[in-house]
């Protein structure tokens, strides 16, 4: 295992990516942890980047106890100056801020840069920067106006560099964490998903000993899948999965969920049909965020009556309790909440209902929370999942419900779903969906002229979203060919009754969010 100290980085998240690429483990801690504490003895750690200056009053310093841990350190950018500061060189603020690409000579010799050529291109993103070399330390790279972007101290094993290897923008960026974590360090790359099946299905089986039940909700996105197929191959029908047709899922969607979890995948599932009850606490509700609330509130409600349900017959047939519940959380949430908060704390994006645990006093079995999505996704199609559903776009939560502006009433869900499945379905014939990130058909609530034979129509409007995204947090609006979005229009407003225009939605986030409402 490499150890990640995040110092508050925008990219730390980065680094540990491009190492589990690798096929090494790694795991992300605030910079502020104790060595104490630290659970696993690592090979080698990394020190990242930080919004801070490390001369600032508040800036954060590691615990000592790492220079005594007797395995490599590589200091990345703020980790460099790190290295510095507790190794007595000098680091000096810089008028100009160097942020962009820069070009760095190599100096023979460095393990380092082993097999890498002299001159390379490199992402920087700095204000400070290294003035006087720690003593004991060699400088190993150098650009014209900085002799010191890389230095080492070898037998000691410390390095320091000022650019991000992290980042595409440095292209020979991993082949540089590769000699760090494979050469210098001798960490294994042993790190497969296939592996990881096998470690997590007995790591499930022993927490959840011979007798206890586990329940989780299921939504048919990837991560609830993959995390219910994990379960139900490490206890087979003890886990309950439970689906809630809340009546604003997408056309024909239970229905397939349904058929993929229960008879594709063999996942013990219950469906709760709660379309009745959603849609008549959602009458008269114009308000997004009511919206929200109403969903969040009743999901949680039918998932607990399910869950009471199940656990009647299970204790009727005399075995053990439900003490487990089922969730697929993830690795960047994790990090999300252990990460070190520098001054830019980063922005929350929109996360699904919580408030189960709260009620329902059952122990958290999360058995992705060490993986990146793409990990899960292998994973997925390691267990026979389908393309389909792997690759699938996010689906929020309320569904539908916010992509019909305006109230929710059974007409507006039946036209919104038809127009939505059109759309996805000729994105996925054109062969695009995999390019985009996320796409969906909005119902507006205004109503314009048409004309149709002879006829004057008086109908509403469907605006069609599609954006190219990484994190979800910034989103570009997605460049369709045009004779496609022809295509799309066209079909919609002959085979949709109660629509009579199509518009395309070109913006992009911000100043727009990805969802309408
Ligand atoms: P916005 O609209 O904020 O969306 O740009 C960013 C991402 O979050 C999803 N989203 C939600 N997901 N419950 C969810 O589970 C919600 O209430 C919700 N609102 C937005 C959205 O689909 C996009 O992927």
């Amino acid at each position: 295992t490499i150890l990640i100290l995040d110092f508050g980085s925008q990219y730390t998240h980065l680094i540990a990516r491009r190492i589990r690429e690798l096929g090494v483990y790694c795991e992300l801690l605030a910079c502020t942890t104790k060595i104490a504490d630290v659970k696993f003895k690592p090979k080698g750690v990394i020190l990242s980047g930080s919004p801070y200056s490390v001369y600032d009053k508040d800036a954060p310093h590691v615990d000592p106890a790492v220079w005594s841990l007797n395995v490599p350190i590589l200091g990345i950018c703020y980790g460099l100056q790190e290295i510095a500061w507790t190794h007595k060189g000098t680091v000096s603020p810089h008028d100009k801020r160097e942020y962009g690409k820069a070009e760095i000579e190599t100096l023979p010799g460095s393990r380092l840069f082993a097999n890498l050529p002299n001159e390379l291109v490199v992402w920087m993103s700095h204000g400070d920067q290294l003035s006087q070399i720690p003593e004991g330390f060699k400088p190993v790279a150098k650009t014209a106006t900085a002799p010191f972007v890389a230095i080492e101290k070898e037998e000691e094993q410390v390095y320091g560099i000022q650019f991000h290897p992290e980042v595409t923008h440095t292209p020979q960026g991993s082949a540089l964490l590769r000699n760090f974590v494979i050469g210098i360090c001798e960490a294994k790359a042993d790190w497969t998903m296939t592996s990881f099946i096998d470690k997590e299905i007995e790591r499930i089986r022993a927490i959840v000993g011979p007798t206890a039940q586990v329940v989780g909700a299921v939504s048919g996105g990837v991560d609830s899948t993959v995390a219910a197929k994990l379960m139900s191959s490490a206890i087979g029908d003890r886990f309950h999965a439970i689906l809630v047709d809340n009546g604003v899922m997408r056309l024909n969607e239970c229905q397939t969920v349904k058929e993929t979890l229960q008879h594709h995948l063999g996942i013990n599932l219950t469906v709760a049909d709660a379309s009745d009850l959603f849609l008549g606490r959602l009458k008269g509700v114009n308000d997004p965020e009511k919206k929200r609330k109403i969903i969040g509130n009743s999901f949680i409600e039918v998932f607990e009556q399910e869950a009471a349900k199940i656990e009647a017959a299970v204790e009727q047939q005399g075995k053990g309790k439900i003490e487990f519940l089922l969730q697929g959380t993830l690795y960047p949430d994790v990090i999300e909440s252990i990460s070190f908060k520098g001054p830019s704390a980063t922005i929350k994006t929109h996360h699904n209902v919580g408030g189960l645990l709260d009620d329902m006093k059952l122990k958290v079995i999360e058995p992705l929370r060490e993986l990146f999505k793409d990990e899960v996704r292998a994973l997925g199609t390691l267990m026979g999942i389908d393309d389909d559903l792997v690759w699938r776009h996010p689906f929020p939560g309320p569904g539908i419900a916010i992509r019909i502006l305006g109230e929710v009433t059974p007409e507006q869900v039946q036209i919104a779903r038809h127009a939505d499945h059109i759309y996805i379905e000729e994105i996925k014939k054109a062969g695009l969906y995999r390019k985009i990130s996320q796409a969906y058909a909005a119902l507006l609530p205004v109503r314009s002229v048409g004309v149709m034979g002879d006829k004057r129509t008086y109908e509403q409007v469907i605006a069609l979203r599609a954006v190219e995204t990484k994190d979800f947090m910034t989103a570009d609006w997605f460049e369709f060919p045009y004779d496609i979005l022809k295509k799309i229009s066209s079909r919609i407003i002959n085979e949709v009754q109660g629509v009579n225009r199509v518009v395309y939605d070109v913006s992009s986030k911000p100043p727009a969010t990805i969802e309408w409402e």
